[in-house]
């Protein structure tokens, strides 16, 4: 049986992408963990932060097979605590190369929220982009519009068939 985990950022706990991630973790029956519940601070050259949250955050997540991102759009990308997150994975290019191998192969999808209906390039790219680098494999994303999530059952369904199937 596969292992799913929901890497979670977003500016509030509780908004779209929160309640989009509960819906999925409840389905799945796995953990939402909230990047801005942690104490990762964001990329320094010099690695003074290597004692903060990050490093054990990916130790937790490399047990599992299905890692899941969830990030509402903000300003056509991921929200500032997921790219934290992203720049993070630079320590695991330079200062912890085998943990940062451990990723290489692992499953990876993408749930967002937003508010415009035509999503841009640039929010996949940067995600679809990280995970060929870190050679990942991204099977599927999810979109659901804020306040449409009555509508988006079979999209949702359809999501959770996939992430089962693998
Ligand atoms: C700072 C900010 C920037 C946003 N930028 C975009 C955007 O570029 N495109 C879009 O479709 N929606 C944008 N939105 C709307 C959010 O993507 C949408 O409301 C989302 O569901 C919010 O999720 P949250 O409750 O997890 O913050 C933005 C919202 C905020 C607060």
């Amino acid at each position: 049986m596969q292992k799913n985990i929901i890497i979670f950022g977003s500016s509030r706990r509780n908004g779209n992408t929160g309640g989009l991630a509960d819906l999925i973790a409840s389905e799945l029956d796995c953990e939402v963990v909230d990047i801005a519940a942690l104490n990762i601070s964001p990329y320094d050259y010099q690695h003074k932060n290597r004692d903060d949250d990050f490093i054990p955050l990916i130790e937790k997540i490399v047990e599992y097979d299905n890692l899941i991102f969830a990030s509402p759009v903000y300003w056509y990308t991921m929200s500032a605590q997921m790219k934290i997150f992203f720049d993070r994975i630079s320590d695991l290019l330079s200062i912890e190369k085998d943990l940062g191998r451990k990723l290489k192969g692992k499953n990876a999808f993408l749930i967002y929220t937003a508010s415009e209906e035509v999503v841009p390039r640039s929010f996949i790219e940067a995600f679809e982009n990280s995970f060929n680098y870190l050679q990942m494999r991204f099977v599927k994303s999810l979109l659901v519009f804020e306040n449409d999530f009555d509508s988006s059952k079979e999209k949702i369904d359809s999501f959770l068939t996939s992430v089962k199937g693998v």
